[in-house]
């Protein structure tokens, strides 16, 4: 697995320190802070730094966000952060958690060997401290069509069925929850993410490839072929094995290559 290697590392400095001063059990979390409001005398926006805080883990549920949450509610309301779900449903709280992109709401803190250090999803742009601008992942997600494309007419007065067989060709596809940890941990993706879609965008179009109510397949896989959009991926396999929800990224880019050579032959 390609180490992640965090963007703005070389150029976070040391921050403030947050103490718990009657607490027993105390977890330290070091994390990412940048306020582009945040100037220095010259007009510029401050460098990004690592904040300390302790935890006091006797009034602190287990999860990661638990712990960001009690940070903002009882020490820096400044803290900021996405989540919604907490049940790893949403994809909204994705972060680098020691050194793996994540959700917060379903990583125990307790899986962590001393302090926890919290990073936004690396190589791309911070809005605010944990919160990346996800504009383009979107707006390549949007290209691929999300949405089921046909030329017959719908069945009166009934859904498009599927067959139980056609049905399972979805799984390990639909439980994606676009969390984009997967294409965050993409080496090709960091450097080629004008241009190249990233695993979580092509396991989505992937799903609408295999879904067998869906009549633009080869539609589709035109829109793929092409030496960035899907040929940038190289097998590296960090998609897999960071997905939170256990999928196989790779596996779906694969199928999609294999198509595209099978209508060739
Ligand atoms: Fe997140 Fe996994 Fe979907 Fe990638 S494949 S966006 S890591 S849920
Ligand atoms: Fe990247 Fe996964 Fe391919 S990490 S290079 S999309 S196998
Ligand atoms: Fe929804 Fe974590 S808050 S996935």
């Amino acid at each position: 697995m390609v180490e992640l290697t965090l963007p703005t590392n070389s150029k976070v400095g040391k921050g403030k320190e947050f103490k718990a001063p009657n607490a027993k059990n105390v977890k330290v979390f070091n994390i990412y802070r940048y306020d582009p409001d945040d100037r220095d005398t010259n007009g510029k926006p401050k460098n990004p730094r690592l904040d300390r805080y302790e935890v006091d883990m006797d009034s602190c549920s287990p999860m990661v966000l638990d712990a960001l949450l009690k940070i903002k509610d009882e020490t820096d309301s400044t803290l900021t952060f996405r989540r919604s779900c907490r049940e790893g449903i949403c994809g909204s709280c994705a972060m680098n958690i020691d050194g793996t992109n994540t959700l917060a709401c379903t990583k125990h803190i307790g899986e962590v060997a001393g302090e926890v250090n919290i990073y936004p999803l690396p190589h791309m742009p911070v809005i605010k401290d944990l919160v990346p601008d996800l504009s383009n992942f979107y707006a390549q997600y949007e290209s691929i069509k999300p949405w089921i494309q046909t030329q017959s007419s719908a069945p009166s007065g009934r859904e498009r069925l599927q067959s139980p067989e056609d049905r399972s060709k979805l799984d390990g596809l639909y439980e994606c929850i676009l969390c984009a940890c997967c294409s965050t941990s993409c080496p090709s993706y960091w450097w080629n993410s004008d241009r190249y879609l990233g695993p979580a965008v092509l396991l989505q179009a992937y799903r609408w490839i295999v879904d067998s109510r869906d009549e633009f397949t080869g539609e589709r896989l035109d829109d793929l072929e092409d030496p960035f959009r899907l040929y940038r991926c190289h097998t590296i396999m960090n998609c897999a094995k960071t997905c939170p929800k256990g999928l196989n990224p790779a596996k779906a880019i694969a199928e999609i290559k294999k198509l595209m050579v099978e209508r060739r032959v």
